[in-house]
């Protein structure tokens, strides 16, 4: 389907992976769905199949079904997988809740060891560490009051990511965050954070390779993104980062019913923000959080108050290209080829 003009043919021609996130049940039961995921897709990454509460449900128990599924049919069809992901705040099942302070050390270990090492050699990338930072929380270094703070020690990020690195020498070993595009000061100060941070683990060796930019973004928001995330980007290039667009999607919550309206406005985002992200070299790779519509995330978290079904993604319920495929595509066109990293 749309062939030479497929979103991983032109990304191949602009040094640009471009995928989406995946559900797995979806991909043994729909071919269309599974048909439409391998004509656009050059990467691919689960959208829960590789979280904790799937893979490790019960200490001595794990489960691979899903994320083997998954890692299978982009082999047979010689995509590049990303895995999301190895630590976060969220998913973390209720075993690994009730532990005791400081038990949680050896559980993430070995969890990580696990599965990194169960796909060791055939990963593009690991999501080390998810969402690490909340400013909010108050703590100075901006660290979030995640449950693996007491679980695993203060210096769990270093922990995580010295496991994935032996476990899995080969894949890029990332740090994904959100809330790093807006043009806000809490956009200003969770940029700092993540460069403070990233800057702490890289004097101390962490093995850290890329930093993800979720790019969850909403239509109508005029602060939503601008230059602060351009220098933020250009501040990983020399720290030696590559950047991955992780989780990009467009909510349209803010937009009125009308479905013309909101498509175009959909569009123009994604237009304008890859028009801005792509410009910088260190972007390596591009995924939104899901292809169509019918799956979007958005329809369970952050849904429109008026219960229609959002339409932040490049395809429509009935796999049709909506004007945001094209904005997507055209924007890629669009990007200057950068020149090879040295
Ligand atoms: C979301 C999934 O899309 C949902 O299906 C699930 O119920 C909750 O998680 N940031 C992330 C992703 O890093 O893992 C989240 O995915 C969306 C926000």
């Amino acid at each position: 389907m749309l062939g030479a003009h497929s979103l991983k043919a032109v990304g191949a021609t602009h040094r640009l992976l471009a995928g989406c996130a995946v559900n797995a049940s979806v991909l043994r039961t729909d071919k269309a769905y599974a048909d439409l995921v391998a004509g656009q897709s050059s990467i691919l990454v689960a959208e829960n199949a590789m979280k904790w509460h799937v893979l490790h449900p019960a200490h001595e128990t794990y489960d691979f079904d899903q994320a083997d599924a998954i890692v299978a049919f982009a082999e047979s069809k010689r995509i590049k997988v990303r895995g999301h992901n190895l630590c976060w705040h969220r998913s973390i099942p209720q075993w690994v809740t009730s532990l005791a302070a400081g038990q949680g050390r050896d559980v993430l270990t070995e969890h990580i060891e696990h599965v990194a090492g169960r796909y060791a050699g055939r990963m593009h990338s690991w999501d080390v560490v998810n969402e690490a930072i909340q400013i909010k929380d108050g703590r100075p270094d901006g660290l979030r009051l995640s449950p693996w703070l007491s679980l695993a020690g203060s210096d769990y990020i270093e922990v995580a990511f010295n496991a994935a690195r032996t476990a899995d020498p080969q894949a890029l070993l990332c740090y994904n965050e959100y809330g790093l595009e807006p043009e806000t000061e809490d956009g200003r100060r969770k940029r700092q954070a993540t460069l403070m941070l990233l800057h702490r683990l890289k004097t101390r060796g962490v093995p850290v390779d890329a930093v993800g930019i979720q790019s969850h973004l909403t239509a109508g928001n005029t602060t939503e993104f601008g230059p602060g995330l351009m220098s933020f980007l250009r501040e990983m290039r020399m720290m030696d980062l590559q950047v991955f667009l992780t989780e990009l999607d467009v909510n349209d919550r803010r937009l009125p019913a009308d479905v013309v309206t909101r498509d175009a406005a959909v569009a123009e985002t994604y237009g304008r923000y890859l028009d801005m992200v792509l410009a910088e070299p260190a972007v390596t790779v591009m995924l939104t959080w899901g292809i169509t519509d019918k799956y979007c995330w958005l329809n369970k978290e952050g849904a429109r108050p008026d219960g229609q079904t959002e339409r932040a993604l490049p395809f429509d319920a009935d796999y049709r290209a909506k004007g945001a495929f094209a904005a997507i595509r055209s924007s890629m066109e669009r990007r200057v080829v950068p020149a090879r990293r040295p």
